[in-house]
């Protein structure tokens, strides 16, 4: 007799693994199979956001800029720093420590919220109608273990989307994952792609002495974020010794030879050029990941692009199988997977205790995005750029990080936050940021958002002098024309 669940949740990503911690708190009898292993072989919890993704990135990213405040900016504070050096190995080996500390601890929280952790890949089966249940296989090792739930969240995630022209090999072509694993610095670094891992990736590596050169398709780059920010960060980043960004390229051919990468690509005015590098990363967007899992077999709906297709409540097609994360619509941000997983869980609770099928749906349009770079980027709402379209009547407020006392002290002072509201009722519409630290301001501008603040509503809040927090009050102040200090 094979085991039931309440809840099978494939993939322990931040969306499945939340998912599978909020069922189990509910009082659901949780299942969460994953068939991730790390390096070493071993099965390790988190998905892509854990392993190689979220976590990783931003312990290289905090690495580098220490090294990189010390080497080029303390100077300004009267520290003279001699002999400095980074060993890049340690530097490898804390963000490793901290990956495995951080998904020993999903194991952990499984065990305290007694959801049963299974290793392997989880395959949809059948469907037993008459009793009410899926057929889950877990493949390991060459043998199947079959159980069965009442409910199933796939919760898959996606992979880096490939190029056609090559091959990852992760010595030379590298995804993600081998972009995080460099245990030296390259002396020439390409990468393909201005997206969040292209540029997040590249400032790792030139913060640690890397020639970094940036290939970009698209005639701009940050094609997401509002223009204004798109176009002060493209400033700033020209500025930057050790960093090219070129934009509206096509890459034509791409080889390895036995001392690096060869590229050739057409620049935006059609000139055949090449680019020869160390080590290059292919960051060119990612794909939804059903690779596996059985879909076509039990007639799961998939969109043109690959995405489960899902309801504004994460239901697909089948009865009793929702998708959550970055295997369905939406940006693909922890974050949003994680919400999704909680809202799905809820749902499924609630369904179990009788409830009609309502639920909570994730709202799209309050969840923040940032970008690790330095300065940071951050919003959260619309862009002047849609508004524009949408046709919607709007006002702004903007303030500069080098009026503020705190970004001054800090000599951090390039950069603006931007509110915009709506131009009859003053509800915040969109905050868009650029400067130090705003990954933490953006939380307060999310909050806004989410109780429906005016700008006003923000302009009467006290914020604490001197603070960055006073950027973004100042920039409500703006809205109404009656920033303080500027
Ligand atoms: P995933 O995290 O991809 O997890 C899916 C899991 O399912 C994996 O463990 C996989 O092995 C498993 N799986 C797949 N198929 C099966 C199967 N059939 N059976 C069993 N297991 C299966 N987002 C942010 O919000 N902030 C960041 O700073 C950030 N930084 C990032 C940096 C990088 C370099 C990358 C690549 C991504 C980053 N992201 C970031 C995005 C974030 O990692 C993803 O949005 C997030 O991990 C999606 O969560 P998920 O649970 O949907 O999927
Ligand atoms: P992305 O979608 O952010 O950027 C990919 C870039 O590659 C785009 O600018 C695109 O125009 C370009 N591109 C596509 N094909 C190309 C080609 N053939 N030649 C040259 N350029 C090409 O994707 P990325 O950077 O791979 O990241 C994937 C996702 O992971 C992000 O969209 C984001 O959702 C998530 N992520 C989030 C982070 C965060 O929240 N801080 C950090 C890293 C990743």
């Amino acid at each position: 007799m094979s085991e039931v669940f309440d809840v099978a949740v494939i993939g322990a990503g931040p969306g499945g693994y939340v998912a599978a911690i909020r069922c189990a708190q509910l009082g659901l009898n949780a299942v969460c199979i994953d068939e991730w292993k790390n390096s070493k072989g071993k099965a390790s919890l988190g998905g892509t956001c854990l392993n190689v993704g979220c976590i990783p990135s931003k312990a290289l990213l905090e690495s580098s800029e220490n090294y990189f405040q010390i080497k080029h900016k303390v100077s300004a504070h009267g520290i003279t720093a001699e002999h400095v050096a980074i060993d890049v190995p340690a530097m490898v080996a804390r963000k490793d420590k901290i990956v495995t500390t951080f998904t020993a601890g999903i194991a952990s929280l499984f065990k305290k919220n007694k959801v049963k952790s299974m290793h392997g890949r989880g395959i949809l089966l059948d469907r037993d109608d008459a009793a009410d249940l899926w057929r889950i296989g877990v493949d390991n090792a060459g043998s199947r273990e079959v159980i069965q739930a009442k409910h199933v969240i796939v919760a898959t995630g996606s992979v880096p989307r490939t190029l056609p022209l090559t091959a990852i090999d992760n010595t030379l072509i590298l995804d993600n994952a081998g972009a995080l694993a460099l245990t030296e610095t390259p002396k020439r670094l390409g990468v393909i792609g201005a997206g969040v891992i292209g540029l997040e990736m590249g400032s790792v590596w030139r913060r640690l002495g890397a020639e970094v050169t940036i290939l970009e398709a698209m005639p701009d780059f940050l094609m997401a974020a509002d223009e204004q920010v798109a176009k002060e960060a493209k400033n700033i980043f020209a500025k930057e010794p050790g960093l090219q960004i070129q934009t509206g390229i096509s890459i034509q051919a791409i080889k390895t030879t036995s001392d690096g990468v060869t590229v050739n690509y057409t620049s935006s005015d059609n000139q055949a050029l090449l680019l020869e590098v160390d080590k290059l990363i292919i960051a060119i967007g990612r794909v939804p990941n059903t690779i596996g899992l059985g879909a076509e077999a039990i007639g799961l709906v998939l969109d043109e692009r690959g995405f489960i297709k899902v309801d504004s409540q994460c239901r697909t097609n089948l009865p009793n199988i929702y998708a959550v994360g970055d295997v369905v619509r939406g940006p693909m941000l922890a974050h949003k997977a994680s919400e999704e997983g909680v809202a799905v869980a809820e749902l499924i609770s609630h369904i179990e205790k009788g409830g009609a099928c309502a639920g909570e749906s994730v709202d799209f349009n309050i969840i923040p995005w940032v970008i690790y770079t330095a300065p940071e980027i951050a919003w959260v709402g619309q862009t002047e750029q849609e508004l524009k379209a949408a046709e919607i009547a709007y006002k702004v407020g903007q303030f500069p990080f080098i009026a503020n006392g705190r970004a001054r002290a800090m000599g951090e002072t390039t950069g603006f936050v931007k509110v915009i509201a709506d131009e009859k009722t003053d509800r915040v519409l969109g905050v868009h940021m650029i400067g130090p630290h705003v990954s933490e301001l953006i939380s307060e501008a999310v909050m806004a958002m989410k109780f429906s603040a005016s700008s006003q509503d923000i302009a009467c809040i006290v914020h604490a002098h001197p603070s960055l927090a006073e950027v973004f009050h100042e920039a409500a102040l703006g809205v109404d024309k009656r920033a303080l200090h500027i």
